[in-house]
């Protein structure tokens, strides 16, 4: 860490008072997550947004994140992004052009399809969640959701995670002769047609990071004597999932291990800012990285751009929502927040 960094943003928070929020993610690096005001899951950082009347909201994190903070704050707020470069390889999985084909396929063929997007998303597919009477999920309540969704339609389509949608069915016990993983890559369109006879439809993205983590990284582990407890992020495969004591959002693996006895051993399956920090915070656990690694675009934001970002809370370009999708994509984030109300 910098003193002198971390001495500047200290003044300039103080200097700027309730005027200015700054919001972190977990997975945000410890440099960054001792300047924030408040931080949290996907979920519980979206929440926050309309309770907040500063004027900037700075929102460490990447930037589908910040799209959200952007569509659910006032007109008046400003929202800032230390690097507007720090995107999620997930959400590029899921090009809004590519979605809008396969829901137009799949009405073609006289389905009602509901789409339900991963906030891990670009704002395009958000928008398109919208139009078609969707709604959007985190990783905290996405049973809760997908649950919600199959009551709406014909079919689900679930994006752009496979992993969080296939662990999110297992636990709703959708069996698995309804679901169906769409090829989306074939240009000629995608789907035969005993897919899209299925109830719930997933597209084939994954995080590069939780995918490094294979079922045989898991049961090392647990040859250890003794076992050791392993606890993981649900948008690890299946595989890996079903071998371990727990699967959480990144809040709900924190309160997992605060739960756990002093003395546990305890390895985690997620990215390495939060476990490291867990490990430090937690002296009384022994806790390790199951080696998932760091997510590159959450360390696109540092100390010495929060900073910057500061400095120019008015130069600094603010994140816009196109205002031709805006309206939409607002629509599928709203009915989550009514749906979780
Ligand atoms: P959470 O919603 O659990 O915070 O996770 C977000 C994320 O990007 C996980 O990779
Ligand atoms: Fe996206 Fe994976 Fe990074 Fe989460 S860990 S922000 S899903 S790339």
């Amino acid at each position: 860490m910098n003193n002198h960094i971390s001495e500047r943003i200290t003044a300039l928070r103080q200097q700027l008072g309730s005027s200015l929020a700054i919001l972190g993610h977990h997975y945000q690096s410890d440099e960054v997550v001792q300047h924030v005001d408040f931080q949290g899951d996907s979920l519980e950082l979206a929440r926050k947004i309309p309770d907040l009347d500063a004027k900037y909201i700075v929102f460490c994190g990447v930037s589908f994140m910040a799209e959200t903070a952007a569509l659910l704050a006032t007109k008046e707020q400003s929202v800032l992004i230390p690097d507007p470069k720090a995107h999620c390889c997930m959400a590029g999985t899921a090009p809004t052009q590519r979605v809008a084909k396969v829901l137009q396929e799949i009405t073609d063929l006289g389905r009602k399809v509901i789409p339900l997007a991963y906030v891990n998303s670009t704002v395009g597919v958000k928008a398109l969640c919208g139009e078609y009477g969707g709604s959007v999920c985190t990783s905290a309540n996405a049973a809760i959701m997908l649950d919600w969704a199959m009551g709406q339609g014909d079919c689900v389509l679930f994006l752009p995670d496979k992993n969080l949608g296939m662990n999110t069915a297992d636990l709703l016990r959708i069996p698995v002769q309804e679901r169906a993983v769409l090829n989306v890559r074939d240009k000629d369109g995608l789907l035969d047609s005993d897919s899209l006879s299925r109830k719930l439809l997933l597209w084939p993205g994954v995080c590069a990071i939780h995918f490094r983590l294979k079922p045989e990284d898991v049961r090392l582990v647990q040859e250890d004597d003794p076992r050791p407890l392993v606890f993981v992020h649900p948008e690890c495969e299946p595989g890996v999932v079903a071998l371990a004591n727990v699967s959480a959002s990144t809040s709900g693996i924190i309160r997992a291990v605060r739960e756990a006895s002093p003395g546990a051993t305890i390895y985690i399956g997620t990215e390495d800012n939060l476990v490291l920090r867990l490990a430090r915070l937690n002296p009384d656990k022994h806790i390790y990285p199951l080696g998932a690694g760091y997510c590159s675009a959450m360390l696109k934001i540092t100390e010495a751009r929060l900073l910057s970002t500061l400095e120019n809370l008015d130069e600094h370009a603010a994140v816009r929502v196109d205002s031709a999708i805006a309206p939409k994509a607002r629509k599928a984030l709203e009915t989550m927040l009514d749906v979780m109300a």
